[in-house]
């Protein structure tokens, strides 16, 4: 594995594979990587023959009062963990390479990015797509590979790719979990033991909503409700974001379950904020 610091360099490795005739597949991540990452790299690794991946901690993604400068760094450690996933190129600009002296355009999201993570991080997403459509230009991959773990990011980048006519494909690919559920994340690192327990009762209490479409329930409301209840009994948040039952596609609130639907949370344990999301099926004919 070889590592990349220049952009320059980064898209003369990418042309001079694809003239060979080699298929390109690119992780981006903020690093401090995990199996979630990790599941990302080994999937492009078998569907590409060079793997690219990305570790930088964007600025432009950050509000003012957010974690950008604590954010967890440890590059010696992402890179053993990219190397045995199999990655080919590891990628790390400086935030100067990125933004430079004068650089000053950026990406507008759309309604995809008003509610739910762009209602409660204003900027966020315009940070997100502006750094994303950066690192497509300067790796050119045929493939992007992103996580559903964050699934209003995958929305909204999947939209600016279709919108601005971008080549390269799409992978949205699974949320990898701890074993009781929990859904990885670089900032379940900030958790205290007590906190991490709590957090658990997430994952739960998307498994109760699951079952109760199962069972039938059709009030997209009322489903909100008992996850916010059980949430509040089990995890105690310091916050509940938001619990809502959303349309896969478009993310706006979906009135009943008629079909398949997103469930998506953000809630604070403490200092720290976690996101979760799940699909509800209903069962097929009751009610
Ligand atoms: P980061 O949070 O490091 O995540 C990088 C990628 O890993 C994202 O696509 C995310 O959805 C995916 N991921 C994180 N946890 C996961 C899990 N438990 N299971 C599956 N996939 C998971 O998301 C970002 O970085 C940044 O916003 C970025 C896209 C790199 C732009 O700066």
């Amino acid at each position: 594995m070889k590592i990349v610091r220049r952009p320059a360099a980064m898209r003369a490795l990418v042309r001079d594979a694809r003239r060979r005739g080699k298929s390109v597949g690119f992780v981006p991540t903020m690093g401090s990587l995990h199996e979630g990452h990790l599941s990302l790299v080994r999937r492009a690794r078998r569907e590409h023959d060079r793997v690219v991946v990305s570790v930088f901690v964007n600025p432009l993604q950050f509000g003012p009062r957010e974690d950008y400068r604590r954010y967890p760094r440890d590059t010696r450690r992402d890179a053993a963990l990219c190397r045995a996933a199999g990655c080919d190129w590891l990628y790390l600009p400086t935030t100067r390479a990125v933004y430079p002296e004068g650089f000053e355009t950026s990406v507008a999201s759309g309604p995809l990015a008003l509610r739910w993570e762009g209602a409660v991080r204003p900027g966020h997403f315009t940070g997100v797509l502006t750094v994303v459509l950066k690192l497509l230009n300067m790796v050119e991959p045929d493939t992007l590979y992103l996580g559903q773990k964050d699934a209003q990011q995958a929305a909204v980048v999947g939209a600016m790719m279709r919108d601005l006519d971008l080549a390269a494909r799409l992978v949205v690919a699974p949320i990898v979990r701890e074993r009781d559920g929990l859904a990885l994340s670089s900032r379940n690192a900030y958790l205290s033991p007590e906190e991490r327990a709590r957090a658990a009762g997430i994952p739960r209490a998307f498994a109760a909503a699951a079952a109760m479409a199962r069972d039938g329930a059709r009030d997209a409301r009322r489903v909100e409700r008992e996850v916010k209840r059980l949430l509040r009994l089990e995890t105690k948040p310091d916050a509940i974001d938001y619990v809502a039952l959303v349309d896969p596609r478009t993310l706006q609130p979906v009135a009943r379950l008629n079909r398949r639907a997103l469930l998506l949370a953000a809630v604070r344990v403490g200092r720290t904020r976690l996101l979760d999301n799940r699909f509800l099926t209903p069962s097929r004919g009751k009610r």
